[in-house]
């Protein structure tokens, strides 16, 4: 059954959900599936912009039809070549063979790499960083945003409805529920943090590039937004854009800190509780705890992009870092995750060499400053070692309210 839905009289939506997926990139859980986002333009010349992943081609290619109309397609326009946004790409020019494929050189290379099974360089329309194309009463602007999250990226800006397809950007995870626009729902409810764990984990690495795309899409007006995830924007654009100015800074939205614990039998755990518990009642507000075990690090990551202040603890294990702190560690640095304050604890039953090892790996990172002397445990939190803690929880405490 179809599922197009107009964004305005000739812009249709023609994507699809996705609430069976477990992991998205194989890697990210999706607890609330994932739209794969993809508009029409009906003109005197029909423009499709991104296609959408390969496992929502039946669904999507009733969508394309349906809002064709019977009409030929004229143009296939990738804003990213990223399997779930060039899934169909191939499907479409089988189905409609004058489509030309507007893209970048970037893009039509990764095209070639995707797909060496068909030869499609004869409907290629290779556009340059500001090319314009007309489609009758629309027109498209193409604005490149390399990074934001490949490097062949670009915006396509629409000048006669004053909308910005944006490729990932401003995009989240989370299936559509039928509303598609974020005016008609609870988006922070919904999307909120999702939103958060999609910029911070696809897209955090590259916060320069975002700030340049940014930089670049502000010469524009924009009267909507359309990413290729999650909902359109159309009313108090606002939001989305000092989210995004702050992420991609590297600037906390708010003071807390997060607690990260690795702990094999709990009493790694249990210290960490007793920290929370002190910070407290010293009065700081936005604790969160972790364990690396237990918790996907893209939720951590998320949290710490968004707090001021991150304490991280951990077992040692066969003479290091116990294996999820390091797995997390490994994937957090990956992101260049920069502006924290920072405080660590290891623990040890004997040869307690995590809190060395954990120094180490944080010296590395950029603008992360440590606010107090790393703390080592031999098993558990003894009662003589509580007032090292009490004294940590001051320190951080002074920290926060600083
Ligand atoms: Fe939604 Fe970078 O792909």
């Amino acid at each position: 059954m179809q599922t197009v839905q107009n964004i305005t009289e000739s812009i249709h939506y023609v994507g699809c959900n996705d609430r069976r997926l477990e992991k998205f990139e194989n890697i990210f859980p999706l607890p609330n599936g994932i739209s794969y986002n993809s508009f029409l333009i009906n003109d005197e010349k029909t423009a499709i912009l991104d296609t959408v992943d390969s496992s929502v081609t039946e669904q999507f290619l009733e969508n394309v039809q349906g809002a064709l109309a019977g009409r030929d397609l004229d143009y296939i326009v990738v804003n990213h070549m990223e399997p779930d946004h060039c899934g169909n790409i191939v499907e479409l020019s089988r189905l409609y063979p004058n489509g030309k494929i507007v893209a970048n050189k970037k893009a039509l290379n990764f095209l070639d790499q995707f797909y060496p099974q068909v030869d499609l360089k004869e409907n290629y329309h290779q556009v340059k960083e500001g090319d314009t194309l007309s489609l009758g009463k629309h027109e498209l602007t193409f604005i490149f945003a390399p990074m934001v999250h490949w490097p062949e990226v670009m915006f396509t800006y629409e000048k006669t409805e004053k909308i910005l397809f944006s490729a990932d950007a401003f995009g989240t995870f989370g299936a559509l529920h039928g509303n598609l626009f974020a005016d008609e729902l609870d988006y922070d409810l919904l999307y909120g943090e999702e939103c958060r764990r999609y910029y911070t984990n696809i897209v955090g690495k590259y916060g320069k590039q975002v700030t340049k795309a940014m930089g670049k899409v502000s010469e524009f007006d924009v009267q909507m937004i359309a990413p290729l995830h999650g909902p359109i924007w159309r009313k108090d654009t606002s939001y989305l854009w000092d989210r995004y100015t702050k992420w991609s800074a590297y600037e906390p939205e708010k003071k807390g800190v997060v607690l990260v614990y690795a702990s094999i039998y709990g009493n790694t755990a249990s210290a960490i509780d007793y920290l929370a518990t002190r910070l407290s009642n010293l009065g700081v507000t936005d604790l969160r705890i972790y364990d690396v075990s237990k918790t996907h690090p893209s939720y951590i990551i998320a949290d710490i992009f968004k707090f001021t202040h991150v304490i991280i603890s951990s077992s040692t294990y066969n003479l290091n870092i116990f294996p999820p702190m390091k797995a997390f560690l490994d994937e957090m640095a990956q992101l260049d995750i920069q502006n924290k304050k920072y405080a660590l604890i290891g623990n040890g039953s004997w040869s307690p060499t995590a809190t060395k090892q954990l120094t180490q790996f944080f010296a590395e990172f950029k603008n992360w400053e440590n606010i107090a002397e790393p703390i080592t445990l031999s098993t558990t939190l003894s009662e003589t070692q509580k007032n090292e803690f009490d004294q940590l929880a001051a320190g951080i405490a002074a920290s926060v309210s600083a």
